[in-house]
């Protein structure tokens, strides 16, 4: 058998095969809650055949959302819209199921991709992001507020809570977004700080 299609324990989850279905933003939430849409999306990446399939970068906080259409699990709204979802999942496939979790720092607040993915101002329904610094994700943008202390446990505490709310939901696995120029990326990278 070939490595790929051969399984793959980690820890108590056994992968079938070694093909992830990549967490894949969808843009598609409201107010951080699941739609019609993540049960067919992730309802058909469900009936794949891969070994995992990962969530989409979930925010742990409002603020944290790169676009307002970014999946969230921050309160039980957002972890109750999570629940048909998962039940879908559950009963026509028996995929295991882990999820991103994500803060996007500087870059929250942006349009979709599809719209440009500029910073949505605060005058046009934005918000204004936190980040390790007042540096503007792009020159000439409103720049972000510098996290002090009590941001970063606030953000911690978010990043814990969203994971006891995974579990709750029966994710199987997770996995914490430092990539892509995110929030935890651009306290590592100072090129990523300003991309
Ligand atoms: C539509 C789309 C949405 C994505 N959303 C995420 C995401 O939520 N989190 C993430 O870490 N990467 C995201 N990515 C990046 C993919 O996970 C992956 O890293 C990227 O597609 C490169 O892998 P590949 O060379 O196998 O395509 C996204 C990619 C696509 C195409």
């Amino acid at each position: 058998m070939s490595a790929l299609f051969s399984p793959l324990t980690l820890r108590s989850v056994t992968l079938a095969n070694r093909i992830v279905v990549s967490p894949m933003c969808q843009y598609s939430a409201e107010r951080g809650e699941a739609t019609a849409w993540h049960m067919i999306h992730l309802g058909s990446m469900a009936l794949s055949g891969a070994g995992l399939l990962c969530i989409e970068a979930t925010a742990v906080e409002p603020d944290g959302r790169i676009t307002p259409g970014d999946l969230g699990l921050w309160d039980d709204v957002t972890e109750a819209a999570l629940v048909p979802v998962l039940a879908a999942i559950r009963k026509h496939s028996s995929i295991p199921v882990a999820m991103q979790l994500s803060h996007a720092g500087r870059k929250a607040s942006s349009h979709a991709p599809w719209e440009g993915g500029q910073l949505i101002p605060v005058a046009e329904g934005g918000w204004l992001p936190h980040a390790p610094s007042a540096l503007p994700h792009k020159a000439g943008e409103e720049p972000p507020l510098a996290l002090d202390t009590a941001g970063l446990n606030r953000i911690r505490e978010a990043f814990a809570a969203s994971a006891r709310r995974a579990a709750r939901l029966g994710i199987d696995a997770l996995e914490v977004h430092a990539a892509h120029g995110y929030l935890l990326h651009q306290f590592l990278s100072p090129i990523a700080n300003q991309r």
